[in-house]
């Protein structure tokens, strides 16, 4: 079931030339992404290591979209996630996401983090089970899927991330027709524009792409083909 939602393409700078992030930022943006997806990993939840929030701070001002703020969409893959929160919100993050196992009270991270004036995500590992949505959809502006173990760039879409975005969606769908609150549902890893299509029909929205996009340059191209494979989608 296809979302209501208007596609979201939020390229992850994991895959970009950290020798000039700013000009990475700016050229992705301006070749039509929407996002900027931003991987913070802490070599303790994943087993690598990668940038923190003086990087996010450092490359705030690139991270426009016609002269407005583009979303910054942290992800989260550190343990424990509170210490560090109201870092990325000062550092000028929209939206933070985290792993529910990375957090010992993912109630008051949720509340953190909105507190800080940011959105929230909460993100399924492939072998995460669904229950952790039971009590907190209403604090929840987005689900984040991961379609690969986290920890690295460049790895294979795993098809059963399928099924899993489908229940999600259905999940969704009931909140929305109870309450009305839409939250979008994003899918990280392994994405590229010739599965992008599947995975929007199978219920996703917002679509997280590294090496699809940084290691196949023009980027507009890429993200180009990413569009039309969606829109042949009806
Ligand atoms: C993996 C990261 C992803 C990753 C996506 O742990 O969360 O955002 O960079 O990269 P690709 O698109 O190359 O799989
Ligand atoms: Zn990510």
């Amino acid at each position: 079931m296809k979302s209501k939602l208007l596609p979201v393409i939020a390229p992850s700078i994991l895959a970009a030339d950290f020798a000039r992030l700013g000009h990475e930022v700016e050229t992705v943006l301006l070749a039509g992404a929407d996002w900027i997806h931003f991987d913070v990993m802490d070599n303790h939840f994943v087993p690598n290591l990668t940038i923190g929030p003086l990087v996010c701070e450092a490359i705030r001002p690139y991270a426009k979209k016609n002269q407005q703020p583009a979303c910054i969409d942290v992800h989260l893959m550190v343990e424990p996630v509170d210490r560090i929160i109201p870092d990325f919100a000062k550092a000028g993050a929209n939206l933070i996401s985290f792993h529910p196992e990375a957090s010992t009270h993912i109630d008051r991270t949720l509340r953190l983090i909105k507190d800080q004036g940011c959105q929230t995500g909460l993100v399924f590992n492939p072998a995460t089970p669904l229950n952790y949505l039971d009590f907190v959809l209403e604090q929840l502006d987005l689900v984040l899927v991961m379609s690969v173990n986290p920890g690295f760039g460049g790895q294979q879409f795993l098809p059963s991330s399928l099924l899993k975005i489908a229940a999600i969606r259905a999940k969704l769908d009931a909140f929305e027709r109870e309450t009305g609150k839409q939250i979008r549902l994003e899918v990280d890893g392994g994405i590229n524009p010739d599965n992008i299509a599947k995975i929007y029909q199978a219920g996703a929205d917002t679509f997280v792409a590294g090496s699809a996009i940084f290691s196949k340059p023009p980027y507009d191209q890429a993200i180009l083909q990413m569009r039309q494979a969606l829109l042949e989608i009806k």
